[in-house]
């Protein structure tokens, strides 16, 4: 299925890691003028290193830190400098702080929010004027299923559901206001996803590594019902993402898609 993504010019925020990298692989391969951005910069030298050996195409690499505004702006300008429009935004930089209640602090709460739906509103607020005008755009807020439903254990979502829940509120209101000018609003809602990166982070916040990936997969992944219980690899969200990116999705539009392996029944 040709997908209509060659030529295209794609911003994908947090690219240099996890989804992001694998969705900026995926749009060059497909012949998309790819940007990603996010803090470090060796990182990012690495992910343009990779998309380019397995792809052959060069993306460009911008660091900037999505919580700050200034920064926000610097990467709409550069965007327009490279490239003089946007078709695609895939909003994806974020993160999970996944600790018991009372364990989460002050820094986890607001950090938790900064990042997650601060960063997506202030990105969207930069692009949307240029699509507007294009009046064309497609716009993709990566939330998670703790914004949708409570996990098992339940520390997982205290802290770090309701930054994703707002980011599913937010594209949906954010779909309603922009629609008629001809761009495209939707969230795609991962649960476990085997990023290396993340999961570290995730086995060090709870207090090291004393448990092997795959207990901590079977353990939180007892309610997946697709064979194995199996945790969706980086390609399959990727394969998700770009489908509903992509022109091949002309009305999908402020849609909330859960890839969750069957995770939640109701
Ligand atoms: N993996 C999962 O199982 C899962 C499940 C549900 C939802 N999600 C969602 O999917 C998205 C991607 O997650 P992931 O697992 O792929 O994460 P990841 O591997 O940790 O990658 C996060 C990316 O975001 C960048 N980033 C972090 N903070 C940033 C900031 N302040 N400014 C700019 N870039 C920043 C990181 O690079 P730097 O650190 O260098 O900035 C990195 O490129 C997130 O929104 C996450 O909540 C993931």
């Amino acid at each position: 299925m040709d997908l209509g993504l060659s030529g295209k010019v794609a911003v994908i925020t947090g690219g240099s890691s996890g989804i992001g990298l694998g969705v900026a692989e995926r749009m060059a391969a497909e012949g998309a003028e790819v940007v990603i951005c996010a803090r470090r910069e060796d990182v990012l030298k690495g992910a343009i290193a990779q998309v380019a050996e397995r792809t052959g195409k060069i993306i460009a690499g911008l660091s900037i830190d999505v919580t700050e505004p200034a920064e926000v702006d610097r990467l709409r300008d550069e965007v327009m400098r490279l490239h003089g429009r946007v078709d695609i935004l895939i909003n994806n930089a974020g993160t999970g702080i996944y600790k018991p209640f009372l364990d989460v602090t002050e820094d986890d709460l607001v950090g938790g929010m900064q990042l997650n739906f601060f960063a997506q509103f202030r990105v969207a607020q930069r692009f949307v004027p240029i699509m507007q005008k294009a009046r064309s755009g497609s716009i993709v807020n990566i939330s998670g299923c703790s914004g949708l439903m409570v996990l098992d254990p339940p520390f997982l979502s205290t802290c770090t559901g309701p930054a994703k829940a707002a980011e599913i509120r937010f594209t949906k209101a954010l779909a309603a206001e922009v629609g008629p000018s001809g761009i495209r609003v939707n969230c795609i809602v991962p649960n476990f996803v085997v990023a290396p990166e993340r999961f570290e982070r995730w086995r060090n916040s709870m207090g090291g590594g004393s448990r092997t990936s795959s207990e901590i997969q079977e353990e939180w992944g007892a309610r997946i019902t697709l064979p194995g219980k199996r945790w969706c690899t980086i390609d399959e969200i990727a394969s998700t993402i770009l489908f509903v990116a992509s022109p091949a999705s002309s009305y999908t539009h402020g849609s909330v898609i859960v890839v969750d392996g069957g995770y939640g029944r109701d």
